[in-house]
């Protein structure tokens, strides 16, 4: 792996960027639509290293080499053509993944490896979009990526056994620990098991079994999470978590991962969480 190609420089285009330039050293370049979208994905990634840079992780030199490796283009020929990974990381729409999906494969390498960051779309139905759904797999990082050390590597129904040796492989090399899914499957693992106990949260809510801050205590001190289930829901999104379960209640089971009713009750007032300025807690005060 030699140059990766990352598209889409927003929240975890321009953190994916970062780690395959700093970690694996490789020449990196990230396409976006814009260049207003490219300019602020970049500040990220600058303002990014430059934490680092002031907590003594890493040199003013290596700061710069790293910059020096990844190349910002508007340009789709340009950032895919010579590649031998491509990062899919546009916004979680089958309709905008397609047409992206399309054209890469239509001017990438023939043995390029293309991947998706999506939490929530069919890897195999990803893949049917190109001519290599056997060279095309999930490339799932986790937020932010510059940190997070997980990625879950999911297999589409054609996926090749060798293409997810080279993904497992690439992302060892951005100082990942992947993780094989072999099966693609909604949530894959980390959110499937994630949205179930935020949902149970809800529901000891709900049942009036504790209160809130009780719950998030619990959580945070007998299973060592670095916030509560309450709070993490604020910054997930409570409609992001509902429309994540009625996937899976669609796709898995219609009884088994069931909404809490208060979930549903807390979306439709209009009590998203952060995004709103209130959820179960009031971010307007934090
Ligand atoms: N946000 C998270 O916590 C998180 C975590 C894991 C996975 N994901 C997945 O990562 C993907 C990206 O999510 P995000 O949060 O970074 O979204 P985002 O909206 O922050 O960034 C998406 C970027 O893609 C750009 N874009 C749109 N069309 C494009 C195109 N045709 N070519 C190139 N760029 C294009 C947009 O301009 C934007 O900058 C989604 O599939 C999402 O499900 C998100």
């Amino acid at each position: 792996m030699r140059k990766v190609a990352v598209l889409g420089a927003g929240l975890m285009g321009h953190g994916i960027a970062q780690v395959a330039a700093r970690a694996a050293k490789c020449e990196v370049s990230l396409r976006d639509v814009r260049q207003e979208f490219l300019d602020n994905g970049m500040g990220m990634i600058r303002s990014s290293l430059q934490k680092f840079l002031d907590k003594g992780t890493i040199s003013r030199e290596e700061m710069n080499e790293i910059l020096g490796r990844i190349y910002p283009t508007v340009n789709l020929r340009e950032a895919v053509v010579d590649a031998d990974l491509i990062i899919e990381a546009v916004p979680e729409s089958v309709d905008i993944k397609r047409t992206v999906l399309m054209e890469v494969d239509g001017v990438a390498k023939k043995d390029a490896v293309m991947t998706s960051n999506t939490s929530s779309i069919s890897i195999t139905l990803l893949a049917s979009f190109t001519r290599r759904p056997e060279k095309f797999c999930g490339m799932h990082f986790f937020n932010p990526p510059q940190l997070m050390r997980l990625v879950e590597v999911v297999k589409g129904t054609k996926t090749s056994d060798d293409t997810v040796n080279v993904v497992v492989e690439a992302a060892k090399k951005m100082g990942k620990e992947p993780v094989v899914v072999k099966k693609d499957s909604p949530g894959f693992i980390v959110n499937r098991v994630l949205v179930s106990a935020l949902n149970e949260a809800l529901y000891l809510v709900w049942e009036g079994v504790a209160d809130r801050d009780e719950i998030d205590k619990a959580i945070r001190l007998g299973l060592n999470w670095p916030m509560g289930p309450l709070t993490l829901l604020d910054h997930v999104g409570l409609d992001t978590t509902l429309a994540i379960l009625e996937v899976f209640q669609r796709e898995l089971g219609e009884l088994k991962y069931q909404p809490c009713p208060l979930l549903t009750q807390m979306v439709k007032t209009g009590l998203l969480g952060r995004k709103t300025g209130k959820g179960f807690y009031d971010w307007e005060k934090k």
